[in-house]
């Protein structure tokens, strides 16, 4: 992967994603191969690489949204309280949910607790951002929504994207480069450039959908 880019990961359940996800965070090792993170292997799991879940619940319950994200630049990146605050502010704005700033989990939809759980990891600005599946739980539009200002912050930061999806558009409308596995025991299928399909309306996104496709099809 190169610093930067937006690297999609894709494949049939069960091939291994998350597993390769949860190595590239330092949650576990890889049994045989290597990893290399900036040259080395991976350190134990730290801000340099935030993860995002599919699941609704990542955040601590007993704190608002605003104290969520600010708990995680004390603990994880040493900001003062005041420095914390005012960070957390920023990064839910980016993803356009200031408004919700000093509510709970609990009164949240569940496209909010995303874009809750995707300022978190934006506000520690990690080198790498791993998503696994962040938008599966979500209704088309959320979805949709969300791909945008995904795709805004990975234009607007330096930060290097790794996305699990199941969705073929997702991955190339989001993706600079998308990785297709095999069925378990995975190998890598092919490493496809979407970098310069932006736009579902046009021939080449289409061409891209049928080749990611046949490749998932035929694997
Ligand atoms: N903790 C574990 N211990 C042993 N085997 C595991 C563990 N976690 C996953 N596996 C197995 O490793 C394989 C890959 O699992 P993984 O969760 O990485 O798949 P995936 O590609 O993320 O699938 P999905 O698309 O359904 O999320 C599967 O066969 C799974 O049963
Ligand atoms: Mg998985």
């Amino acid at each position: 992967m190169e610093r930067g880019e937006t690297f999609v990961i894709i494949g049939p359940s069960g091939c291994g994603k998350t597993t390769l996800l949860k190595a590239m965070a330092g949650f576990m090792r890889p049994a045989s191969g290597t990893l290399r993170i900036e040259g080395g292997p991976p350190r134990e799991p730290g801000p340099d690489r935030a993860v995002v879940f599919q699941d609704f619940d990542q955040l601590f319950a007993w704190r608002t949204v605003r104290d969520n994200v600010a708990y995680a630049l004390r603990t994880a990146r040493k900001f003062s309280k005041n420095d914390a605050l005012r960070r957390a502010s920023e990064a839910l704005a980016l993803v356009d949910i200031a408004r919700a700033a000093d509510r709970y989990p609990h009164e949240l939809s569940g496209g909010m607790k995303q874009r809750a759980a995707i300022a978190r990891a934006i506000a520690l600005e990690p080198l790498m951002l791993l998503m696994d599946e962040p938008f599966g739980a979500l209704d088309a539009i959320t979805r949709q929504q969300l791909q945008i200002e995904l795709a805004r912050i990975c234009a607007d930061t330096p930060v290097t994207v790794v996305l699990v999806t199941h969705s073929i558009q997702e991955a190339i409308y989001l993706g600079d480069r998308v990785m297709v596995m095999s069925p378990f025991p995975a190998r890598v299928l092919e490493i496809v450039d979407t970098s310069h399909a932006r736009d579902v309306e046009t021939p080449e996104f289409a061409r891209l959908t049928g080749h990611l496709r046949d490749l998932l099809v035929r694997a």
